[in-house]
């Protein structure tokens, strides 16, 4: 046999070798091991959320930690970070005042990231972060909110934003902002832009049917008189 036949050969075994179920194996492992990594490093803790719900890491960058922290300047109260990752946000938060603050987070890795950040920066007794799914979180003691999360999720978030928060709360959302809502003040640009959205002119919008896809449910402020989010 000469060298141009044996190549021949071991073309067609080749592709015999990768050839209908051959390739049918490669493609499921791969998409198995894409999987693994998938919920094993970026989503643990994720089984129960629904997948519509779920969203991935994706931390904050310095520009817009900035600009969420400058449109909470000169407030108080609980504050908590909706998915609060390596715990950025909250460790901000906590160094500009906003006391007590508060992570919801699933993910382990990022839970054990931002306690150890926390740690470090001498404020691990001061700060906290849950392991607790945000859809299941009570925010009805919350006077400010940051969430950096998926525009797909934030018309159900801003349903449980409008059924839990108190009037005097402020949300803030970094890069994506709330589609029904009308902000108070916006900050920067682009990718680094933020939105404020102060619950109770988010209400008082819904009420006068000005908001379209916003239902008002209207609370009473549960301190009375003079809030911890307006001092
Ligand atoms: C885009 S990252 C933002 C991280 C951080 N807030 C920041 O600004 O750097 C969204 C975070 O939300 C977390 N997350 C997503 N769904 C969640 C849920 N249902 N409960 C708690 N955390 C969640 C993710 O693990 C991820 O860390």
């Amino acid at each position: 046999m000469d060298t141009e036949a044996l190549d021949e050969l071991a073309g067609q075994l080749r592709g015999e070798a990768l050839g209908g179920r051959g390739l049918l194996q490669l493609a499921t492992a791969t998409g198995l091991a894409a999987y693994a990594v998938w919920a094993a490093v970026l989503m643990p803790g994720f089984r129960r959320v629904p997948l519509h719900l779920q969203v991935p890491y994706m931390p904050s960058s310095a520009q817009q930690v900035a600009n969420v922290m400058a449109l909470l300047r000169g407030r108080s109260g609980k504050t908590a970070d909706l998915g609060s990752g390596d715990g950025r946000l909250v460790l901000e938060a906590h160094k500009q005042g906003l006391r007590p603050a508060v992570g919801y987070e699933l993910n382990p890795w990022l839970l054990w990231l931002a306690k150890y950040r926390a740690w470090k920066a001498g404020c691990h007794e001061q700060v906290s972060f849950l392991k607790q799914d945000l859809w299941k979180a009570n925010l009805s003691d919350c006077y400010n909110v940051t969430v950096f999360l998926a525009p797909s999720v934030k018309p159900p978030l801003a349903a449980k934003l409008l059924a839990e928060l108190p009037d005097e709360a402020r949300v803030v959302a970094g890069r994506f902002p709330f589609p029904s809502w009308t902000p108070s003040s916006t900050l920067g640009q682009g990718l680094e832009q933020a939105w404020a959205y102060d619950m109770k002119e988010v209400r008082r919008a819904a009420r006068c049917g000005g908001t379209p896809g916003v239902t008002a449910a209207p609370r009473a402020s549960p301190t009375g008189g003079l809030s911890p989010g307006e001092q």
